[in-house]
């Protein structure tokens, strides 16, 4: 993609760090069409006559800019509509990504100064074309927007009048434009105040009821220089004092002065992830409580699974999953939206890949992702744990993160039923497969390099990142489902896999000589806070082994036997971390151990999904015991309270509980075998698929149970009942018993 007649362009390095560039233009007759491209590294906002013409958040969006850099088109006709003579076009420029101070105080990753380029294309009346680009004419200018950081908040000035402080640079930026292909970042739901609390450290706090991403928008009419000036917390500590030192280095203040007249706030190039502000500023005694929303922003994907139960609690962790999505969904898929992290983790995002999809139409979203994960695959396979790579931090390929490149594919593919984006991303699975064999070396277990394991696990000694679970199991796990799923892909495209149908075989072999031993996993169990450092048995590895088949058959029996028996050890909870955790629930109901796995997901002590729930959480926390049964906090450095990665157990709820799963991609035709306990009562599953939307509802009866379903057009489904009837049926509403 080319701009015909424009330059890129920056403000002198003295400026503000949100410049405004301004161009008068002539119009030399009517306008019949009028087009704008625009991009930016950094991020940027477009308008004509003062009226802001850019109708998404944060553009130009996240890519490895030094690879691509997506450019917004925009029919601006309508800003034509009179006949005018003249016209004021104007940039406002922040440093957003590509110029940010990005994780841990890598300071401006992709470029030392942030640059725009647009192009306004006018078609007149008669036909004829005028192009006005940005170049040095422009004029920079200050404006109200002093300050803007994405992790560091910002500063915004109502009483400022703008000035001209010159022209703008012309500045050399090489990199490939392509067409914009992401879902926008749009505002979502508006949060109203709950309450405010004035904590016992005497600080005056608002409580917005949901923790989320987004940001505060104030509204109010104040004095003129009159200041507001608020920080944000997700949670309050054990006494009721804000608490942010999870937030580490990212400052997220926002400080604004007022105009004297009826103002409006809110970020232009920053967001935060929050609960409460604490108000440090306020240009009155008494806060007026009416003039903060919080706004939730996030990538604009349109929500496609409801789900209730009979459990409060479980319908709050829906909630809560739901949240954690929306929360971290913001152009690319998050770990967390409010410390000084915020970014494209791979292992987070594979984990709760199909999740996402059955939530929310994810189609788009995941597509131009895997475009980024694609496009920074290494030339030997290797693919980094966080996507878009961000320059000069590398996050080297490790086991169940980098295998995104495999299962988010997949995923996709299932959910969506998109060949041709399966086929784009093929030959980068088979890389990636190619990566690992050489790092095996022939050996078929994997366990060079650095790997995060069962990252957050609780059964290593207390306060370790990873868990017990010997991580070359893992690594060597996740080889073969990458194989797997690579072997599932290549049938579907037609291509011939017989070579990596012989690799797992021999990947299997080594991992059950290496691995297991009469059955199971070798080594001393691994119960809760163990002593032991690393070994083969755990809740974890079982799962795995379980899950991605990589014992025998006959032996399976036994192996669910001792997952069972680990759980029943560890007083009915889980001491899984990210990559056993998905699994866990699978392995149970799919050995025939449904019991179990309903209790732990309704096991309300931690480790425990109910156990956030129970202590108020509103989205999904990063760690099972992110605050303790006493109140206290885990640890400040890692300690997010809105991370998606557990809520990865909604995929549970909704292929075994309710029961749904597809047979063929996008749900043309699904398999409904539903796991009904007394526990839950009922479940309501509402899905919309490609072909309408699927309902799945069973309710326990006083004399058994009652299924009710409802199969769209175009689409069928074999529903299997827990009494072994098997039913095929298509468009329709149906409903069945069982005693
Ligand atoms: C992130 C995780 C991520 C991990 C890698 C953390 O800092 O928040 O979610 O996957 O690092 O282990």
């Amino acid at each position: 993609m080319k701009f015909n007649n424009a330059a890129w362009i920056s403000a002198p390095e003295d400026a503000q760090t949100c410049p405004l560039f301004k161009k008068q233009i002539c119009l030399r007759g009517t306008v019949k069409k009028a087009e704008l491209r625009a991009t930016a590294m950094g991020m940027y906002r477009f308008f004509i006559d003062g009226k802001d013409v850019t109708d998404a958040l944060f553009m130009p969006g996240w890519t490895d800019y030094v690879k691509r850099v997506q450019v917004q088109t925009y029919d601006v006709t309508r800003f034509f509509a009179c006949c005018k003579e003249y016209a004021e076009l104007s940039l406002l420029l922040g440093n957003g990504w590509a110029s940010a101070e990005i994780f841990v105080g890598v300071v401006h990753p992709y470029i030392p100064r942030a640059a725009a380029i647009a192009e306004l294309t006018l078609t007149y009346a008669d036909g004829k074309k005028e192009r006005f680009g940005t170049d040095k004419s422009w004029e920079t200018w200050t404006n109200r927007c002093v300050y803007s950081e994405l992790y560091m908040g910002e500063t915004q000035d109502a009483t400022l009048e703008p000035q001209r402080i010159g022209y703008a640079q012309e500045t050399h930026v090489k990199a490939k434009l392509v067409p914009d292909e992401g879902e926008p970042v749009v505002e979502g739901e508006i949060v109203y105040p709950r309450a405010l609390i004035t904590t016992p450290n005497g600080e005056r706090v608002i409580d917005f009821g949901q923790n989320l991403a987004g940001y505060v928008r104030v509204k109010c009419r104040g004095p003129r220089g009159g200041k507001i000036s608020f920080v944000p917390a997700e949670i309050l500590d054990k006494d009721g004092n804000f608490y942010n030192g999870n937030y580490r280095n990212a400052a997220n203040r926002c400080t604004y002065t007022l105009s004297g007249g009826e103002d409006e706030f809110k970020p232009v190039f920053s967001f935060q992830g929050f609960r409460y502000i604490r108000i440090d500023e306020y240009f009155s005694e008494d806060i007026d409580l009416s003039c903060f929303n919080a706004i939730a922003v996030h990538s604009d994907i349109k929500r496609t699974g409801r789900f209730v139960c009979g459990n409060e609690k479980i319908n709050q962790l829906y909630s809560n999953i739901i949240w954690g999505q929306r929360s971290n969904y913001i152009d690319v898929p998050t770990d967390c939206p409010q410390r000084d992290e915020r970014l494209g983790w791979t292992g987070d995002a594979q984990v709760f890949c199909r999740t996402a999809a059955i939530n929310f139409d994810v189609h788009k979203f995941f597509r131009k992702w895997l475009h980024d994960l694609i496009l920074d695959q290494h030339k030997n396979g290797g693919v980094e744990s966080v996507i878009p790579i961000v320059k000069g931090i590398p996050f080297y390929p490790a086991s169940g993160w980098s295998d995104a490149v495999t299962i988010c594919p997949w995923e996709i593919y299932l959910a969506y039923g998109d060949k041709q984006l399966l086929s784009e991303c093929y030959p980068a699975m088979c890389k990636w497969i190619e990566y690992i064999k050489n790092e095996e070396n022939g050996s078929y277990i994997w366990n060079a390099g650095f790997h995060f394991g069962d990252w957050l696990a609780t059964d290593a000694p207390y306060g370790s990142f990873s868990g017990a679970t010997d991580t070359s199991l893992i690594d060597t796990a996740f080889y073969a489902y990458s194989l797997s799923i690579v072997i599932n892909a290549g049938n579907v495209l037609g291509k011939d896999t017989s070579g990596y149908r012989t690799l797992r075989e021999k990947v299997v072999e080594a991992f059950r000589r290496k691995f297991i031993e009469n059955g199971l996993p070798k080594g001393k169990p691994a119960v809760c806070c163990s002593s032991e450092q690393s070994t083969c048995y755990t809740q974890t590895a079982l799962s795995l082994i379980l899950y991605f088949g990589l014992g025998e058959e006959k032996d399976r029996k036994r192996q669910t036997d001792a997952l069972v028996e680990l759980i029943e050890q560890n007083g009915m909870r889980m001491t899984t971390g990210f990559l056993g955790t998905p699994y866990i629930l699978h392995s149970l109901s799919e050995n025939g151990r449904d019991d179990i796995a309903y209790s732990l997901l309704l096991q309300e002590k931690a480790p425990s999904w109910l156990f956030s729930v129970n202590m108020g959480a509103t989205t999904m926390w990063e760690h099972w015991d992110g605050i303790n049964e006493k109140g206290e906090v885990w640890n400040k450095d890692m300690n997010s309270f809105n991370h998606y990665a557990y809520g990865a157990v909604f995929d549970w709820i909704f292929g075994k509980a309710v029961g749904i799963q597809p047979l063929l991609p996008a749900y043309e035709r699904v398999r409904i075998c539903p796991h009904p306990d007394a526990r839950l009562h009922f479940t309501d599953m509402a899905f919309d698929t490609r072909y309408g939307t699927l309902r799945a509802k069973w309710t326990f009866l006083p004399d058994g149970i009652r299924y009710e379903y409802e199969i769209p057009e175009g689409a069928c489904a074999e529903i299997i009942l827990p009494d072994g009837k098997k039913y095929e049926v298509s468009k329709g509403n149906y409903v069945f018993f069982t005693k």
